[in-house]
């Protein structure tokens, strides 16, 4: 099988790992992929929104299997112009693709397919949205793409003003509606599923950790670590969530005649009232993807084909490694601000097997390799025990190094803590 994984991040990267791990695969390539990713696969110069690019390069390689990775490119088309030209190609078609790309849309089709949610009003104004909000916090979204950016949890009037004003008037993310919503307490988790077009497929439980300090204090990021599984939700839990969050919004789209096909994943929070879906991506999470896919014993290549087709993923069961696996992100100084680009990294070559070394935002500056994004790094150990994963993980981050490098230094203490 010859197959391309379109994207540059170290979900990307994580995806290329697990899919060199199979049989089936004669030859991997990315696109554009970074510099180390490239020490693994061959990369090509297309950027992931070239779409015809990209359908050029996979008729000419004539590829078996594309697997999208980010969110753009899907909610762009290039599912539905791969698949136009023949190309099987993993990720939901434009349609499907919108419920994340529009929150608004996105709690409709919950509404429709009886999914548990928030309650939320959408605005197209400033006055609107302060009539829409119940009580503080109040919780407002711009309905569009943000990359991460997109939400503000307004603890008064003056911030949840000034947050209409930046989506509503400055347009900070171009045109759009903004998503008023209600304020949900509890644990958030992270709920992936591979879906067919018929039938939703669950992966292992995840959390991850958005702010930028520990103790969850600070900015949003893009995410700084993950780990895999959550202690309180195995195997059996993970299938009573699925038939609640994913299964129905399958079963929704199909009845549409857009079948959802690719990775549907549900953004919970387990509140008291039971697990409530934030929100939804359609496709693998980053960095949740660093820390599932290492224990991922199933050929991933072989699921991610059978789900492009109508019903492929039938009778399949993923079979997990019982160890679980935590990864910590290694962030640039300045991120998530003003990531400084340019500083040297050293001690890579000293990050072995059974780490985990996965690359995002890097370049290559006469042949080493330096900081070039917010996210730079991923190290994921995997571990008997959430404390030994931990353990290890955080040993391989002691032995990278690049000027104001940024990482938590609690990732995973919740699972260890819960273990103990
Ligand atoms: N209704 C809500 N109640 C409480 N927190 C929320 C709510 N919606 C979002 N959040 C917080 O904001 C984060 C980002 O929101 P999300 O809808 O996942 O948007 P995005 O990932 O596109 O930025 C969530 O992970 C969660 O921490
Ligand atoms: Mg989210």
């Amino acid at each position: 099988m010859k197959v391309l994984v379109v994207g540059s991040g170290g979900r990307e990267h994580a995806i290329i790992r697990a899919l060199l791990r199979s049989s089936q695969v004669t030859e991997l390539l990315c696109s554009p992929g970074n510099p180390g990713i490239a020490a693994d696969v061959e990369c090509l110069p297309v950027v992931a929104d070239d779409l015809g690019a990209l359908v050029e390069l996979a008729t000419s390689r004539k590829l078996d299997l594309v697997v999208v990775g980010p969110e753009a490119p899907l909610v762009g088309g290039l599912v539905d112009a791969l698949s136009a030209a023949g190309i099987a190609a993993f990720g939901p078609v434009a349609a499907a693709a919108r419920l994340e790309g529009s929150k608004a849309y996105a709690k409709e089709v919950m509404e429709a397919a009886g999914v548990p949610t928030g309650g939320w009003s959408t605005v197209e104004s400033v006055d609107a949205g302060m009539a829409a909000i119940v009580g503080y916090p109040a919780v407002i979204k711009f309905d569009g793409l943000a990359a991460g950016k997109g939400v503000v949890i307004a603890t008064d009037e003056a911030a949840a003003r000034e947050a209409l004003e930046q989506f509503l008037v400055e347009r900070r993310f171009g045109e759009g509606q903004v998503v008023v919503e209600e304020f949900l307490e509890g644990e958030e988790l992270s709920l992936l599923a591979l879906c067919d077009g018929e039938r939703a497929v669950p992966m292992a439980s995840a959390q991850d950790y958005k702010r930028i300090f520990d103790g969850d204090e600070g900015p949003n990021t893009g995410g700084m670590g993950s780990y895999c599984p959550v202690p309180s939700v195995d195997a059996e839990r993970v299938a009573e969530l699925s038939a609640i969050v994913h299964q129905p919004i399958v079963d929704h789209f199909s009845a549409i005649g857009t079948p959802f096909h690719g990775v549907l994943y549900a953004g919970l929070m387990m509140t008291a009232d039971g697990p409530k879906v934030l929100e939804y991506n359609t496709r693998f999470g980053d960095p949740e993807t660093q820390a599932v896919l290492p224990r991922l014993r199933s050929d991933l290549a072989e699921l991610l084909l059978a789900a492009t087709n109508a019903g492929g993923l039938a009778g399949r069961e993923l079979d997990w490694d019982p160890r679980c696996a935590v990864t910590v992100v290694l962030a640039s100084a300045g991120y998530p601000d003003s990531p400084r680009l340019g500083d040297p990294i050293s001690g890579l070559e000293l990050i072995a097997a059974p780490l985990e070394l996965t690359c995002a935002g890097v370049a290559d500056a006469d042949g080493a390799l330096v900081t070039a994004g917010g996210r730079v790094l991923n190290i994921t150990a995997l571990g008997e025990t959430p404390a030994a994963a931990r353990a290890a993980a955080y040993a391989g981050v002691e032995l990278v190094e690049f000027d104001g490098k940024q990482t938590r230094s609690d990732i995973a203490l919740r699972a260890e803590e819960a273990t103990e």
